[in-house]
């Protein structure tokens, strides 16, 4: 009887050959274009201590009351899978005295996440963010240039169809005040409300202006407005986020009813949503975090930044598939070839042409069919005869023109294309 074969893990995905290229060509546009704005690479471990998102992302939200991936060390410490990388970018800025380095730091990062939410296209339990934190500006230009920069990689990737939501949020106690009032806009309509906001009504009321019941949504309509509860510094902040982004041709859309599920945010907060990949549809988040670094122990540094989704992004995007690709295919017949096949392959290596040859001994036409899977651009022919009459045959499969050449113009041959 056949052993039964192990699976991965419900809302986890292999990344197979044939789509790797997609994430690959997606890092490369993003270290390009996070290297156009001075932002450098800051790789976090893959787990913390619990306290670091409890005290930064709120005992309240979804992620840390529900979905996190928390165990007990072997020496009793609690720890958790990182559900996000804000904070350990964070931990790591205050730990390292990244402050004393620049008045400004700008740190990006590409890392895999673990939350333990209900599988669905687009919302898996392992899912990658690349994201970006610009630490020491409280000035509405650096919202402008998280923004920008969140936007500028978008387009290099290709995603056109993609709005982006902002809002304000205020500090704290603006927010404070307004969960009072929101409180009391929607006591009287309390059994109206869906068991999830019911709960987020003592815990976390301003989520329920997130939700996606309509009916909720109809009440909602009716509801204060956070902005009327903002300071005068709050509003004249967001009115300049909002000059830049008409001032550099950024398309955005007002939504007072956006609120993020993390509790570090105050002032600007954004999301950039897509209409094609189904209700998961948020590509990218984040906002103005300026109280989180002294919160969890750091001086006072006011900061933003966002991350954002990449199997979302993958979904948005069409062409994910890439054929293989090589630039040779060594076609190999009779065991005296085999030797030749070695060197010559490993020349072309060296000279940095990708090879391929034949591991099974196949005929000729398997050989010919291998290269033409593998999208070889040249298929070059070593069999005993050719060896003998040192004449191997260089074919460039793109025109089928065939060459006779002898071993040691090989090199020279593809020196010169
Ligand atoms: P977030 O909104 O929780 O923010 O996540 C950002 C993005 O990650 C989402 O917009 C979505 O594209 C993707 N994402 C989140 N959860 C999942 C999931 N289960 N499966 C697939 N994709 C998912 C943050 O994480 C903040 N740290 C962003 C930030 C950075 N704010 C300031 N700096």
């Amino acid at each position: 009887m056949k052993t039964k074969s192990i699976q991965s893990i419900k809302g986890t995905q292999d990344i197979l050959p044939s789509e790797v290229h997609f994430w690959q060509e997606m890092e490369r546009k993003i270290f390009e274009e996070m290297a156009l704005f001075g932002f450098s690479e800051i790789r976090t471990p893959a787990f913390e201590n619990t306290d670091l998102f409890s005290r930064s992302v709120g005992e309240q939200t979804d992620i840390v009351s529900k979905e996190m991936y928390t165990f007990e060390d072997r020496s009793g410490g609690n720890l958790t899978l990182k559900p996000e990388a804000t904070a350990s970018v964070v931990r790591a800025f205050i730990q390292h005295n990244l402050d004393k380095i620049n008045t400004l730091t700008r740190l990006f990062y590409i890392d895999a996440l673990f939350r333990r939410e209900r599988p669905q296209k687009g919302r898996y339990r392992q899912f990658h963010q690349f994201g970006a934190e610009l630490f020491g500006s409280e000035h509405p230009e650096a919202d402008i240039e998280i923004i920008s920069l969140a936007s500028s990689i978008f387009k290099s990737i290709g995603i056109d169809e993609i709005t982006l939501k902002i809002n304000t949020i205020g500090s704290k106690s603006a927010r404070d005040n307004y969960k009072i009032e929101l409180k009391r806009f929607l006591k009287p309509q309390f059994n109206k409300l869906s068991e999830a906001s019911r709960e987020r009504f003592e815990k976390n009321p301003l989520r329920i202006l997130d939700t996606k019941n309509s009916q909720e949504q109809e009440i909602l309509l009716n509801a204060p407005q956070i902005f009327e509860y903002l300071s005068e510094d709050d509003k004249a902040h967001f009115s300049e986020v909002k000059m830049h982004l008409k001032g550099l041709n950024i398309n955005f859309e007002i939504d007072p009813y956006l609120v993020r599920g993390l509790d570090y945010y105050n002032r600007t907060i954004f999301e950039f949503i897509s209409n094609e990949i189904g209700s998961q549809n948020a590509i990218c988040g984040g906002g103005r975090y300026d109280s989180l670094v002294s919160q969890l122990g750091g001086s006072d540094t006011p900061s933003i930044g966002f991350a954002a989704g990449m199997e979302r992004i993958l979904l948005a995007t069409s062409n994910k598939e890439r054929a293989e690709n090589i630039d040779c295919y060594i076609v190999c017949m009779g065991n005296k070839a085999q030797d030749w096949v070695l060197k010559c392959a490993n020349r072309l290596r060296s000279m940095k042409f990708s090879v391929c040859f034949d591991l099974l001994k196949r005929s000729l036409k398997s050989q010919m069919k291998e290269a033409n899977r593998l999208n070889a651009k040249h298929a070059i022919i070593i069999g005993e005869n050719e060896i003998k009459d040192n004449k191997f045959q260089v074919k460039d499969l793109d025109t089928g023109k065939q060459q006779e050449v002898a071993f040691e113009h090989i090199i020279k041959y593809f020196k010169n294309l």
